[in-house]
């Protein structure tokens, strides 16, 4: 299968067969990882520029682990030692890059809808690498690619995204992904944070603002940090009031079935969403997200382009 798009801006918009193609494509570059070899020349003589107007760790390394895999020429442009810091906006930004032929821009930023509005104009391909709170698809996808290795399916599957619902892109992400795909998707975390009207985005999806009841009968967790960077106002009394009322402790671990898998985007903050020996633990799949992040962008970045996912040798 190939794709027919020429951006990465969502997963709203994708269909169950397009995300199912990205699922299976990374699958085979994660094959292709475990090779001696690990490059392919499916990028050569293309340059892909890290635009990066907000921090990043995982998201900024693995795209441009992700592209040099793929033989591309990288750019990294960070804002702070720009000209983005001398007045210069971001359209103008784009066309400087593009004249020096930029063919890929990945695009990381604070405002939602950064990337849709590059869109409009930019010739190179644009990947949304998290837009405000809005969506971080590539996360999404490896997502729900790590569920589907660990669990062999995603639907019918329970699914708890448990955190800061309200401000979170990578929430957003993976309800469209997991809705599309099937899964019951149940959000929960303090009222604050977990608007009732998200349920009204898909049928599959369900708010609960009682841990108890969050928990019962998940097959994956999936916990997710405060955004502080994103809140106007305080959402509850203290970060230590909401650890222990919502943060994943050995003794609500205990509660849960002994296959379930605890996911996390990054970065974690120890002791407030999550208690340590269970971020390291034998149920814990952070680190393994990680690894399957590079699989999944090389397979965007290779389906973008017009790779066809039967191209790959086994
Ligand atoms: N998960 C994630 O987006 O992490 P970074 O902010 O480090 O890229």
């Amino acid at each position: 299968m190939s794709w027919t798009r020429r951006h990465l801006l969502d997963l709203q918009s994708l269909s169950a067969a397009e995300l199912t193609t990205v699922l299976d494509t990374a699958r085979a570059f994660r094959a292709i990882g475990e090779r001696s070899i690990k490059k392919v020349p499916a990028l050569r003589g293309k340059t892909v520029v890290n635009l990066f107007v907000e921090p990043s760790t995982r998201t900024r390394i693995s795209f441009e682990l992700a592209a040099l895999r793929l033989s591309a020429d990288v750019i990294n442009f960070t804002a702070e030692s720009s000209s983005l810091k001398k007045g210069e906006s971001l359209k103008d930004t784009v066309r400087n890059l593009e004249a020096l032929n930029a063919d890929f821009i990945i695009l990381r930023h604070g405002a939602s809808g950064a990337p849709q509005f590059l869109s409009q104009f930019a010739h190179a391909h644009v990947v949304n690498a998290g837009d405000g709170a809005h969506e971080h698809p590539t996360q999404g996808l490896l997502d729900v690619f790590t569920i589907r290795e660990r669990r062999g399916r995603i639907e019918g599957l329970n699914v708890t995204i448990l955190g800061d619902i309200l401000y979170s892109r990578v929430a957003r992400s993976n309800i469209w992904a997991l809705a599309t795909l099937g899964a019951n998707v149940t959000l929960c975390g303090p009222s604050t944070l977990v608007p009732k009207v998200f349920e009204s985005l898909h049928p599959r999806i369900r708010v609960t603002w009682d841990l108890e009841e969050g928990l019962r009968g998940a097959d994956v967790v999936n916990l997710l940090r405060i955004q502080h960077e994103r809140q106007r106002i305080s959402a509850f009394p203290s970060v230590g009031e909401y650890a222990s009322l919502f943060g994943l402790t050995p003794s609500r671990m205990a509660t849960l079935s002994p296959d379930v898998i605890i996911m996390h985007p990054g970065p974690i903050n120890r002791g407030v969403e999550i208690a340590s020996e269970i971020a390291d633990g034998v149920q814990s799949v952070i680190l393994e997200q990680v690894t399957n992040g590079l699989a999944v962008r090389m397979a965007v970045l290779f389906l973008l382009n017009g790779g066809r996912q039967g191209e790959l040798a086994a």
